[in-house]
């Protein structure tokens, strides 16, 4: 197949991990025989720095063009005055809303070799299967902002609509047919008007929509509790936009570090937008040895749903799985023998090239 793909790579250790991903697509297109046409863009702290607009319009046409977009990470301490008048992170968020990627899927299935790298206890990781799907285009991130009382005062409205919930649970719900049909739907019901909303919503469409998937509702202050408690119990876990960057943070100690959890943003048509769930490192930034398989196991995400391209997409996660087995880790998964982003990227891209 032919397809178009946009790289934005970002800030930070992003351009690192990127440069892997471009060399992993590279391989999947000679192995299988398929034309990726990849074009970089600009966004986060370097297009502010080269063009002042976190989110230049040449950006925006070519993710719009693309059949799907891989993002490295934006931000860093170059950017992050609280006083800056403009951020990386407002680029990124720009973009989400932009390419109308409302759901965001973001797995957690730690390897068996996780047990070594993760501080859990071995046996309960065992069976943990997760899929969070965050909402990503609504919520605190997006209501209004602002400062009163000459700027003593500030505020971000958390807001959400009916559709928006709706949209979002009806998504979980199809995902969660073709997994163990158990949603946990996380809020705080007991304090925020958003969530009593969320809870009427998602408890209408599944009662209405989708009778065959069991749900329940839980507080969010209890489920950071709960999921290093009893992390197996848990299938896909339905979230808004705040909660949902929270907890899949917390979920990677599961996995056993920040550099093994891919994501894809999806919507309704439009390019799909795929990225590590991990930021842009800056305490490694620059050094080479920063963790490539969040963004690998991201390329794999975008060939399955935004390319169809499942066989594909399990050749890279086969090739993934195959490096943690082999014990090729950087520094974040070991302290002795670690390779380099680079040696980690080419283990993969090998493996695909000669997969059967
Ligand atoms: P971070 O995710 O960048 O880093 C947290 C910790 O995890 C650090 O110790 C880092 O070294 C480690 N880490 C993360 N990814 C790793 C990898 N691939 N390999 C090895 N170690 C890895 O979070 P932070 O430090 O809180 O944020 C730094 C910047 O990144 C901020 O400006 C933030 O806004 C931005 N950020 C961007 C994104 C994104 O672009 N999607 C996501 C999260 C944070
Ligand atoms: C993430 C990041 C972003 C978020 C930031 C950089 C806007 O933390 O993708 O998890 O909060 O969504
Ligand atoms: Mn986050």
């Amino acid at each position: 197949m032919k397809a178009t793909i946009a790289l934005l790579p970002g800030d930070g250790i992003g351009p690192e991990v990127v440069a892997q991903a471009r060399i992993l697509l590279d391989a999947i297109a000679a192995r299988f025989g398929h034309t990726f046409t990849i074009e970089e863009g600009l966004i986060g702290g370097i297009a502010i720095d080269e063009t002042g607009d976190p989110l230049p319009p040449e950006t925006v046409a070519l993710c719009e063009r693309a059949d799907a977009v891989l993002l490295g990470a934006v931000g860093g301490p170059k950017w992050s005055d609280p006083n800056a008048p403009v951020r990386p992170e407002q680029g990124l968020l720009k973009l989400r809303a932009t390419l109308g990627v409302y759901a965001n899927l973001r797995p957690v299935a730690p390897h068996p070799a996780a047990a070594k790298f993760a501080p859990l206890k071995p046996e309960l990781l065992e069976g943990v299967d997760l899929l969070f799907v965050r909402e990503l285009t609504g919520g605190a991130y997006f209501g209004e902002k602002g400062r009163e009382d000459n700027g003593r005062v500030a505020f971000d409205v958390a807001r959400y609509s009916v559709e928006e919930i709706e949209r979002v649970t009806r998504r979980a719900a199809q995902l969660a047919r073709g997994r163990r049909k158990k949603i946990t739907h996380v809020d705080k019901a007991n304090v925020l008007e958003t969530s009593r909303l969320w809870r009427s919503v998602v408890t209408r469409v599944f009662g209405d929509e989708f009778p065959d998937i069991e749900f329940e509702h839980v507080l969010v202050d209890a489920m950071t509790m709960h999921l290093l408690h009893r992390p197996a119990s848990f299938d896909v876990i339905l979230t808004e936009n705040l909660f949902g960057d929270i907890l899949t943070d917390e979920a990677s100690v599961l996995a056993g570090s920040m550099g093994l959890l891919p994501s894809a943003s999806i919507g309704d048509g439009r390019a799909g937008l795929y990225e590590p769930i991990h930021g842009s490192a800056p305490d490694i930034a620059g050094q080479g040895i920063a963790n490539p398989y969040a963004t690998l196991l991201s390329v794999a995400l975008l060939l399955r749903h935004s390319l169809g391209l499942d066989a594909e997409a399990r050749a890279v996660e086969s090739a993934v799985s195959q490096a943690l087995d082999a014990g090729v880790l950087t520094r974040d998964l070991t302290a002795e023998g670690a390779v380099s982003t680079s040696q980690a990227g080419e283990y993969v891209a090998a493996r695909v090239r000669e997969a059967a």
